[in-house]
């Protein structure tokens, strides 16, 4: 049974200040929901408020990055114990934007998966093809590269989840079709029935990432092999999160 998820990733907007507001709007308006894991993840300098502002609600916190050493003159890092220390319960890794704008590459992610899972946290591994990567038709080999090159050793971590984001999907309004994500969701499921086994695979959640909102979300959560979403622009408001999240409720999957 592959519980959904519902996670923001919420970039770099957000102060402190208006982190706790929009927690607190989303922890009312989700109060009723079940069956699906919402999180949130504002940006380090909001995490403390966040996690204030969610306790008692059904809202996990999460942050965007982390690095892999626990400590260390690594000026400007952030390690994942001290993310832990804070009450964050998840970590998103490898996000494309991470890869474009900041080096980030599969041997980076890699070593990110394996701290934030050291720790007991969830990882939510971030993985997708570019535009022209899609149109060279080089989709499924980009997938597999991703996964042997960060993910393979970790996939059978049960804190493990993957979030497949297209890259022309993200931010553009661009949503790939319910089709397009359910072809790359059932290939790298298939993948990891290759590398871990047919248990792993059945149990590991996939989410889809790449301007999910609230009226595609019912058609992507339909899909087989989608067990969630990793939603950036329509999560940054409480009203519009909280549809999405409604969206992907009693959606669990076997
Ligand atoms: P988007 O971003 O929903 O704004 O397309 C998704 C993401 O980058 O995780």
């Amino acid at each position: 049974m592959r519980t959904p998820i519902m996670a923001g990733n919420w970039k770099m907007y957000k102060t402190a200040r208006e982190a706790t507001d929009t927690v607190r709007s989303l922890g009312e308006q989700v109060a009723g929901v079940t069956g699906v894991e919402v999180v949130v993840c504002p940006p380090f300098t909001a995490l403390p408020s966040a996690v204030a502002a969610a306790s008692g609600s059904r809202i996990a916190v999460g942050a965007q990055d982390c690095y892999w050493e626990k400590e260390g003159a690594y000026t400007g890092e952030i390690s994942v114990a001290m993310l832990a220390e804070l009450g964050c319960r998840y970590v998103i890794v490898g996000h494309s934007e991470r890869r474009q704008y900041f080096g980030e590459t599969d041997a980076t992610v890699d070593k990110k998966i394996g701290a934030v899972l050291h720790q007991g946290l969830t990882c939510i591994g971030c993985l997708g093809e570019t535009l022209q990567e899609r149109e060279s038709g080089q989709t499924f080999a980009v997938l597999e590269r991703q996964v042997r090159g960060g993910f393979a050793r970790h996939l059978s971590a049960s804190h493990l989840v993957i979030a497949y984001e297209p890259v022309w999907a993200i931010g553009t309004g661009k949503t790939a079709t319910p089709a397009q994500a359910q072809e790359a969701h059932a290939f790298l499921r298939g993948l990891v029935k290759e590398v871990a086994g047919p248990g792993v695979a059945s149990a590991i959640r996939i989410l889809y990432g790449g301007s999910v909102k609230p009226d595609n979300i019912a058609a992507l959560m339909a899909q087989p092999d989608v067990d969630g979403g990793l939603v950036g622009g329509a999560s940054l408001e409480a009203g519009s999160f909280a549809k999405i999240v409604a969206g992907a409720a009693q959606t669990r999957k076997t």
